[in-house]
């Protein structure tokens, strides 16, 4: 959460490359943002906003180093006084920082007794202000900043930047910080994909790393000394990749990337499911982990896994694994989904499941990431950046990969294949005819509420269902095991409550077609979505049986739902409200 940027070299365009930067970082975080630039008259410029940076631009200065800063508020109001990048009292230290300084409170208040004055309700400020007041005992910046990281607690990424020194010091504890290296330049960003367009050399600082940027060049250091060379490693995607290029938004995009991303997951990606599954056969027990979007591939696959390969495997939420993991040992198979890979309830989880010693296998779409470098084995899933707050082609990605594994370990990857692909024909139909879930939108876009029922993995289906329809439209969307409904949730229907029953032709037909009659008795408006049409579905949208890989085409149906309704509202589907993409801070 919050995206950091910073630019220090030789171009004079520090101003509009750090704009750009923060644009794509935004999807971290779009409460406010702003930069500190040294112009090249030697002046610091400051320019703070609240909001999105939509189509914003800065004045035209020459200028060749800065910072900027796109913030998701933890600390203090939505206001332009808690936007970045903040500074000390001199003015001479501007910081732009991602995570939480946990005993601000403390430094503060030992700050305010020292004579420094606050501007802001920020944790963040304090960094600042300590620079400062540290600075006064100690001139050398390296030793200031080694102290300051002993300070503060948390998980934290800072650019402290010392516009008279023309230098940047960048500490990093938990939240995560690349560096990219181009001709006679340097970039720092949240994310590799906000430096991608200017160099793909890119180093990911590992947590208590610290770096020195000035006009002498980088230096690294370690807890303990410096480094003497800093081992830059060559990205592999592509800046037009992140791009949104004709389509309105980047969840329409991603929506419709699917097909192209789940053909290639099957044609090239035999060898590493073949890996993943002797990881698993191997295991002691394994433990599908992961949050929100991910956590519910993570209980499809539960079903998947029990289903395809009889295998029992585990499943916990991310943030909850902390509290459930005592039972680890050294031959148990942790197996981390995430989008991302530096979701912190993920990677707090995992570290202590490293403690144990279990094994690590991931699957990602983040090269280099966090959970990507702590992993024993690694998968990745090949979707490209996903930009949308809101996880579509991640999630489907995640599914196919899950799908494939499990028949893998069944010895039937051929019939998985085949079903799997049937499902890639069965989504690009329904992007295609997508008007009639635009129209279907129309129809329930002034509803309350909207509830979604399965059995089995389609239980699992209908959970990242509500998810997707309720972050973008904001409508109350609560996804339910169809049999569950009638333990008391069913008091909430009301007449024309749109239900939507996924309800695919397999062993659990019957009973959700049961559940349909209970709640159009109730006067729900029953959408059921099935490969055999019923007279109890007021709606019906055909989808293919595609045998468990039928939960596909029915949460892509969920997604262009949930896109469609957030236009009918007026909403940017891409940046919902209060949240941001890479969850970094618990
Ligand atoms: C919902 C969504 C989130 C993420 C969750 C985990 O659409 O995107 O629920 O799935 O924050 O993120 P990753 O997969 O990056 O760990």
């Amino acid at each position: 959460m919050c995206g950091i940027f910073g630019y220090i070299g030789t171009s004079k365009r520090a101003g509009s490359m750090i704009l750009e930067g923060l644009k794509m970082l935004e999807y971290r975080g779009y409460d406010s943002w702003g930069v500190a630039i040294k112009k090249d008259d030697g002046s610091l410029y400051i320019e703070k906003h609240i909001g999105k940076i939509g189509t914003a631009s800065l004045p035209s200065f020459p200028a060749h180093i800065g910072i900027g800063h796109t913030r998701w508020a933890t600390h203090g109001g939505v206001t332009n006084e808690n936007a970045h990048p903040h500074t000390d009292c001199t003015k001479k230290i501007a910081i732009v920082h991602n995570g939480i300084v946990e005993n601000f409170e403390d430094l503060k208040s030992d700050l305010k007794k020292k004579g420094h004055t606050f501007k802001s309700e920020t944790d963040s400020e304090v960094i600042a202000h300590l620079i400062e007041e540290l600075n006064k005992s100690e001139s050398d910046l390296v030793k200031v900043m080694q102290k300051l990281r002993s300070h503060i607690t948390g998980l934290n990424a800072v650019i402290a930047f010392f516009p008279e020194d023309e230098s940047f010091y960048i500490i990093k504890n938990g939240s995560p910080i690349v560096a990219g290296k181009g001709e006679k330049e340097y970039f720092i960003a949240s994310d590799a994909s906000a430096i991608i367009p200017h160099t793909k050399q890119v180093y990911f600082l590992e947590d208590n790393e610290m770096i020195e940027l000035s006009k002498d060049g980088i230096r690294l250091f370690n807890k303990k000394a410096i480094v003497q060379k800093v081992a830059f490693t060559t990205l592999e995607y592509t800046a037009k990749s992140a791009e949104k290029g004709t389509f309105a938004h980047f969840m329409l995009k991603e929506i419709s990337e699917q097909p192209t991303i789940l053909r290639n997951i099957i044609d090239s990606q035999k060898t590493e499911i073949k890996k993943a599954a002797d990881k698993i056969k191997n295991a002691y027990g394994t433990y599908l982990i992961g949050c929100g979007t991910a956590s519910y591939a993570c209980l499809a696959g539960t079903y998947l896994f029990s289903k395809i390969a009889l295998r029992h495997i585990n499943f916990a939420i991310g943030s909850e694994f902390s509290y459930l993991h005592d039972f680890l040992k050294e031959n148990s198979l942790v197996f981390a989904l995430s989008q991302s890979g530096e979701t912190i309830d993920i990677i707090s989880s995992v570290k202590k499941a490293k403690e144990k010693k279990a094994q690590l296998l991931s699957l990602t779409n983040s090269q280099g990431s966090s959970l990507y470098r702590m992993s024993d084995h690694n998968l990745l899933l090949h979707a490209g950046p996903e930009k949308a707050v809101a996880s579509t082609k991640a999630y489907t990605a995640k599914i196919s990969f899950l799908y494939l594994i499990a028949h893998q370990l069944a010895g039937t990857f051929e019939k998985g294949r085949f079903n799997l692909l049937k499902a890639v024909d069965e989504i690009s139909q329904i992007i295609q005819n997508k008007t009639s879930i635009k129209s279907l939108a129309a129809k329930m876009k002034d509803h309350k509420s909207i509830f979604i029922l399965g059995r089995g993995v389609s239980y699992a289906a209908a959970l990242e269902s509500a998810l997707k329809i309720k972050e973008v439209s904001y409508i109350h969307a609560e996804g339910f095991a169809a049999g569950e409904l009638k333990h008391g949730v069913i008091a909430l229907i009301e007449k024309g409550t749109p239900v939507i029953l996924f309800n695919p032709e397999d062993e659990t037909y019957e009973d959700t077609l049961s559940a349909a009659h209970e709640v159009r008795a109730r006067g729900a408006h029953v959408i059921g979505v099935s490969s055999k049409n019923d007279k109890v579905y007021d709606t019906f949208i055909e989808v293919a049986n595609c045998g468990n890989a039928t939960i596909i085409p029915n949460v892509v149906i969920a997604q262009l739902l949930g896109y469609f309704l957030a236009l009918e509202k007026g909403l940017d589907p891409d940046k919902p409200r209060n949240l941001a993409k890479s969850v970094t801070v618990k």
